[in-house]
């Protein structure tokens, strides 16, 4: 028996870190998904590994999953069963990638051995498998990776989470560029962790932040409510300023988002971003995209066009 379940990426659209301290961010899905095509296997098979799993990045994640659907789905111990993983969503760079694998293998564990399929437990078991993998995530990935579209998404407190699902439709979401600035040195959990240091250090001046970044975060929605591209450019121009006061975000990042700002256009990082390196994606919108792409060569970095506000995830074939 196979089963294949997909999952997409994800951008924030603003309000990534602060969201870990109870304020608001808004996250859309992209067009960038990623499989998991989960093989029951013949009891009988007798090959040693009982767990076969064939992905291009490391098993850590698969392993933490399977650990965690193991005890929610209270089995004894695991069929065999192979695991193949496919992505288009690069790793490491803000685009939710390990996200979307929790959520599209858990799914698929689900559908395979439980003949179960409820979003609402996989996305709350992914939370799970994020907690072991960054340490202190807020959820937000997760959720927007397992219901799709656009999300608004606040942590109440660790076990409640307000989560509004957004119509895409009634939003005017635009067409971005990611500018790859670079995979970051530093882990999703570790610049969660770096924040944290500082923030316990000067509680005050990363409150007032993370109180600017909610207004931002508003008037961000509001405007894309209303199409109001002017407005949409200065909420993104004001919360990439606060993403740099918070010190996320790298020089060769912050050099490009200026080159962009400066040609009448916005740019800003989008997730954990980073600093010793890369900051991950930098989400762009200029009219001219060959000014981007102009941009882009200057700075060595690769682009990818993304539409947002795509289906969470789903089954794809095997029912
Ligand atoms: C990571 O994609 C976004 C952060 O806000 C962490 C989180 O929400 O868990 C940096």
């Amino acid at each position: 028996m196979q089963i294949t379940v997909s999952a997409p990426g994800k951008i924030h659209l603003l309000g990534e870190h602060a969201v870990v301290y109870g304020y608001p961010s808004l996250l859309s899905t992209i067009d960038k998904r990623l499989e998991v095509i989960l093989t029951l296997l013949d009891k009988s098979n007798d090959t040693k590994e009982k767990i076969q799993i064939q992905t291009p990045e490391g098993t850590g994640l698969i392993y933490k999953s399977l650990e965690i659907f193991q005890k929610a789905a209270r089995l004894s111990q695991l069929p065999p069963l192979h695991i193949k993983v496919e992505s288009d969503i690069p790793v490491g760079s803000g685009l939710g990638s390990s996200a979307a694998l929790s959520v599209a293998l858990m799914g698929a564990l689900f559908k395979g051995i439980k003949n179960l399929w409820n979003p609402v437990k996989i996305n709350e078991l992914a939370y799970e498998v994020e907690k072991l993998q960054h340490g202190n995530p807020s959820g937000g990935d997760n959720t927007v990776v397992t219901f799709g579209g656009l999300v608004w998404f606040r942590r109440e407190t660790e076990f409640l989470k307000s989560i509004w699902n957004l119509p895409s439709a009634s939003y005017h979401l635009p067409s971005l560029i990611l500018i790859d600035s670079g995979r970051p040195k530093e882990t999703t959990g570790e610049m969660v962790s770096y924040v944290n240091r500082l923030y316990t250090q000067k509680k005050t001046f990363y409150e007032n932040i993370f109180k600017d970044q909610e207004r931002e975060t508003r008037n961000l929605l509001s405007a894309l409510k209303k199409g109001d591209r002017e407005n949409v450019k200065r909420a993104f121009y004001r919360g990439e300023k606060n993403l740099e006061k918070m010190g996320v975000v790298g020089k060769k990042a912050q050099s490009l988002i200026r080159s962009i700002e400066k040609l009448g256009g916005f740019a800003k990082i989008s997730g954990a971003g980073g600093i010793t390196e890369g900051s991950g994606m930098i989400l762009c919108y200029l009219s001219n995209f060959e000014k981007i792409e102009e941009i882009a060569k200057k700075f060595g970095c690769n682009i990818h066009k993304v539409n947002l506000g795509v289906e969470g995830v789903r089954i794809e074939n095997g029912e």
